[in-house]
């Protein structure tokens, strides 16, 4: 059996629980392919999983592998999706909660992977896939951000935020973020219409009767975003759920729990946006696979701007 090695979660707990383990090299049937990974990023839910603090993967389900997207080439492919891809065609995708992605070899359904953008190196390429679709998703899906509205979006520096700011500003509409002080040049730098340092300003005074607060930090500063909304705006956050009542007076919208899914086509127009220049991707720090353990502890400290990634050799 050939085997390849993968960051694999066999019970729940701290850093020593991400091992890196060999594993059986999968083999793809019918509507998948075998991509041999270059590089999957570090996502909250990779740490919030490890500690067991992710409903949906319980105990009973370990051992399983770690991470939610990657990027690499094409090393197989199955009956019927042969045609479609060559060995070695360069491809990122977000993978759904069946399999992980932190590991040498990965087999993705077609319906999950789309070309890489060749504008970019495939480390880059890895920090997308989450990020974009639940960036991507919050905006459009649930918040049905239009042209020429304004979107109030917390935590506008992050994995998802960053992307966020950029989507929301090439669908044509007017963005609000609130960062910390050291990223407020850089989501500037972006295209943020304002910006708010959440260190030193209350958003409140800033913000008023925005269509849409995208947020992605949760606690009171959720609370707090029913009072900047217009009549009739929403609420939708990547962080919990929002309680509808605090707005139904004056009629918000909040959205029911949900969370991003993988979405070719989606990932698909996010690829040409980020080839036709308009959407630029940051990676902070990448960190080789055998230093998963300090990947997951930079990103759990905060203060990352953009996103992590692991590289596989
Ligand atoms: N439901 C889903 O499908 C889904 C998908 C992806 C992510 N998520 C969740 O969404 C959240 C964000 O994800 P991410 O990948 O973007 O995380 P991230 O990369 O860690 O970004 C979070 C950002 O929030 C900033 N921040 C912290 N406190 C803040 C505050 N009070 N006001 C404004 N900004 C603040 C942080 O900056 P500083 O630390 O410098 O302050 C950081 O830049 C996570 O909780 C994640 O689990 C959910």
């Amino acid at each position: 059996m050939k085997t390849s090695k993968a960051v694999r979660l066999s019970w729940f707990g701290g850093a020593d629980a991400l091992q890196i383990d060999p594993v059986a090299i999968p083999q793809p049937q019918d509507d998948e392919v075998l991509v041999r990974v270059v590089a999957a990023s570090v996502n909250p839910v990779d740490y919030k999983i490890r500690e067991g603090q992710f409903p949906p993967i319980r105990e009973d389900m370990l051992p399983i592998i770690l991470g939610r997207d990657l990027a690499g080439t094409i090393e197989a492919a199955g009956t019927s999706a042969h045609y479609m891809v060559v060995k070695g065609d360069p491809v990122f995708a977000h993978i759904g909660f069946d399999r992980g992605a932190q590991s040498e070899f990965v087999v993705v359904k077609a319906i999950e992977l789309v070309a890489a953008p060749r504008s970019i190196d495939l480390v880059h390429a890895a920090a997308v896939p989450l990020a974009a679709m639940t960036a991507w998703q919050g905006l459009f899906d649930q918040g049905e951000l239009q042209p020429g509205q304004t979107v109030l979006i917390h935590g506008g520096a992050g994995g998802v935020g960053h992307l966020a700011i950029q989507f929301a500003k090439a669908k044509g509409a007017t963005v609000l973020t609130t960062v910390g002080t050291d990223d407020v040049d850089f989501v500037r730098a972006i295209g943020a219409d304002t910006v708010i340092d959440y260190k030193t300003e209350r958003f409140e005074d800033v913000a008023k009767d925005v269509d849409l607060v995208f947020d992605l930090v949760g606690g009171e500063t959720q609370d707090r975003s029913f009072a900047v909304l217009r009549q009739g705006g929403t609420l939708v956050s990547t962080v919990g759920v929002a309680d509808p009542d605090k707005g139904k007076a004056r009629d918000i919208r909040v959205p029911e729990r949900w969370m991003a899914t993988p979405n070719a086509a989606q990932l698909g127009e996010i690829a040409d946006l980020i080839d036709a220049g308009r959407v630029k991707v940051e990676v902070a720090e990448t960190f080789p696979l055998d230093q998963v353990r300090e990947a997951y502890a930079r990103l759990e400290q905060g203060h990352v701007r953009g996103k992590i990634v692991l590289t596989f050799a």
